[in-house]
């Protein structure tokens, strides 16, 4: 059995909006196998961002617990929690958020724990992994003006997995993609777990669903249906597509 990487226990997250107190994550209990690859679903509003931020440190629940590999976070300052993403988490979010006056290469480093910045190993790491995603030498000098929305994306991934991130958080990292750049995103992301990588992902499109190994449907703020693949490129794409799709009705997605 793999380990549980992040769990929670009765967790609750509730917004005050004009007042009216709205509880949009309610008593829910998760675990979160290492090695998977984990998508959650559900409708627009359902209270994926939410969830995604509360198991990520981004943001405290109201009540609750979530534990990462065994350490109880709910309560951290916003300092620890500082501390604890950029050891633990990587983010993907479907907005891209490069700096503008830096190289790709650059944004990548910023990424990186102080510690280890200017180490010529770290540079080199930097430069593996963008090539990884396609990118060659001459994009390294490049600025985000000069990228395609995919190619940006890609430079994204790669700068929240510079520090081996124990999970990589993404909130619909290809929502602002065409299809052909998603794809490629896709393929990084799946590469990336192909090689061990934790991965919680959001989303509402089937595709990108289909590369997880695990669907969890959110609907009332809990966790309502579970549904376990093979990893990627390991069984039968169309079969794997119509078990999918017949969860996701059953869900009433
Ligand atoms: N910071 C916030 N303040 C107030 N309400 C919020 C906040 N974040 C989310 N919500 C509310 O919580 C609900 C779920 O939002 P969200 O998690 O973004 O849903 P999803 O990602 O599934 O579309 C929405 O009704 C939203 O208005
Ligand atoms: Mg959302």
């Amino acid at each position: 059995m793999a380990s549980i990487i992040l769990k929670t226990e009765k967790l609750c997250k509730s917004f005050s909006n004009g007042g009216v107190q709205q509880h949009v994550i309610k008593n829910l209990d998760l675990e979160i196998r290492e090695g998977d690859f984990t998508v959650i679903m559900g409708a627009s509003g359902s209270g994926k961002s939410t969830l995604l931020y509360a198991l990520s440190g981004m943001d405290k629940p109201s009540m609750g617990k979530v534990l990462f590999s065994d350490t109880e976070i709910q309560d951290y300052s916003n300092d620890e929690l500082a501390i604890f993403r950029r050891k633990n988490c990587g983010f993907v979010f479907q907005s891209i958020y490069l700096l503008e006056n830096q190289t790709v290469l650059d944004n990548v480093l910023t990424g990186a724990l102080i510690a280890q910045k200017n180490s010529p190993a770290l540079v080199n790491k930097a430069k593996e992994l963008l090539k990884k995603t396609g990118l060659n030498e001459e994009d390294f000098q490049k600025y985000p003006n000069q990228l395609s929305g995919g190619e940006a994306q890609r430079v994204g991934i790669v700068r929240a997995v510079i520090n081996d991130p124990k999970v990589l958080f993404a909130d619909e990292p290809t929502g602002q993609l065409n299809s052909a750049s998603g794809v490629e995103v896709l393929n990084v992301i799946t590469e990336l777990h192909k090689k061990g990588q934790s991965i919680v992902l959001v989303t509402h499109d089937l595709k990108t669903a289909l590369r997880g190994t695990r669907v969890l449907y959110l609907r009332d703020g809990g966790i309502v249906g579970d549904h376990v693949m093979a990893p990627y490129g390991q069984d039968d794409e169309k079969e794997r597509r119509n078990k999918l799709t017949a969860f996701l009705e059953e869900m009433g997605w």
